[in-house]
């Protein structure tokens, strides 16, 4: 069975073709904002549904097929903003009720779990989730994903952006960061792990403050350092509980390659595998949405017309699977 995928949780609206566990196509466009802005929900919600058709014309294109080959609708259900996911709802609804297909409401976070272990071949592994709205330890037990260890304020990804907004650059984000600490050198921020949760708020603080006396990219290093070592930590933790041979990390942040050496260096002695996704996967995508949407519908998960709606909080434990 073909599935389209659409993921429109927060800045990026994504198209996946997929059959089976084949990714056909994978197309995005990124609604980005203003020099020195955070994302604006309406304007987002706006360049989703001005870019819908384009993008669906185009990835079904690349795909090799023909609409009426598409034989199941998957949308991301949440956890997102509000404005963007109901044009994902509406458009799907819509696709699906056209096609005369089932439609599957997908969770966002599940779906980046559920393409890692495609991409990685890893069966059951530990997770570690690092986006802009998450970061949180995961682990799988009795048919569903269990938070184990999360941020108690931001994401780490928020974190990374609000600082990298900061820093005044023409482009503001994660990958910009990364680049300038390596070029950087540790000075001490504050450091909050508590059991296996985290926060971020007061190291966003001094991180920011800090930048008025110290080298950007010493900032950056050390800014890096302290919130990877923090998310090392906690998974750490989770790992010596739980036993789990395999470690994963997924999300945007899990990009970024200084967090998967400080991983790979954490579970080898655990006896261990860490392994990530190729980057277009941990951004976000269609193609995780439609094939966590196939395998939500082998296991009889297709939603009713009537419950096909977004839920902004979805939380990754909420979903019973298989
Ligand atoms: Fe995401």
């Amino acid at each position: 069975m073909i599935c389209l995928g659409i993921e429109s949780t927060a800045h990026t609206l994504g198209i996946g073709v997929v059959e089976g566990n084949k990714v056909l196509s994978n197309i995005r466009a990124l609604y980005k904002t203003p020099k020195g802005e955070g994302i604006i929900p309406r304007k987002a919600a706006d360049h989703h549904s001005e870019n819908f058709e384009r993008l669906v014309a185009e990835a079904v294109e690349k795909a090799g097929i023909r609409v009426k080959d598409v034989g199941l609708i998957a949308y991301s259900k949440g956890p997102g903003l509000g404005a963007c996911l109901k044009v994902g709802v509406v458009a799907a609804k819509n696709l699906a009720l056209n096609l005369n297909v089932p439609i599957v409401g997908v969770n966002h976070c599940i779906a980046h779990i559920e393409i890692s272990k495609l991409a990685t071949g890893f069966s059951d592994p530990l997770v570690l989730y690092v986006s802009g709205g998450n970061t949180q330890v995961i682990v799988k037990h009795d048919k569903r994903y269990h938070v184990v260890g999360e941020t108690l304020d931001i994401g780490i990804g928020n974190l990374i952006d609000v600082f990298a907004r900061n820093l005044g650059l023409e482009w503001a984000h994660g990958s910009v960061v990364e680049q300038l600490a390596r070029e950087g050198k540790y000075v001490e921020l504050p450091y909050s792990v508590k059991g296996m949760d985290l926060t971020f708020t007061g190291l966003l603080t001094h991180a920011i403050k800090k930048l008025q006396t110290t080298r950007k990219e010493d900032v950056c290093y050390s800014l890096q350092e302290t919130a990877f070592s923090m998310c090392v930590e906690a998974t750490e933790r989770a790992l010596a509980l739980t036993r789990k041979k395999q470690v994963v990390a997924c999300g945007g942040v899990a990009q970024n390659t200084r967090l998967q050496k400080m991983l790979q260096l954490m579970a080898e002695p655990h006896g261990a595998k860490f392994g990530v996704a190729p980057g277009e996967f941990n951004a976000d995508n269609g193609a995780m949405i439609a094939y966590t949407g196939l395998l939500m519908q082998q296991h009889g998960m297709a939603e009713k017309q009537s419950e096909v709606k977004a839920i902004q909080k979805f939380r990754t434990d909420e979903v019973e699977l298989w």
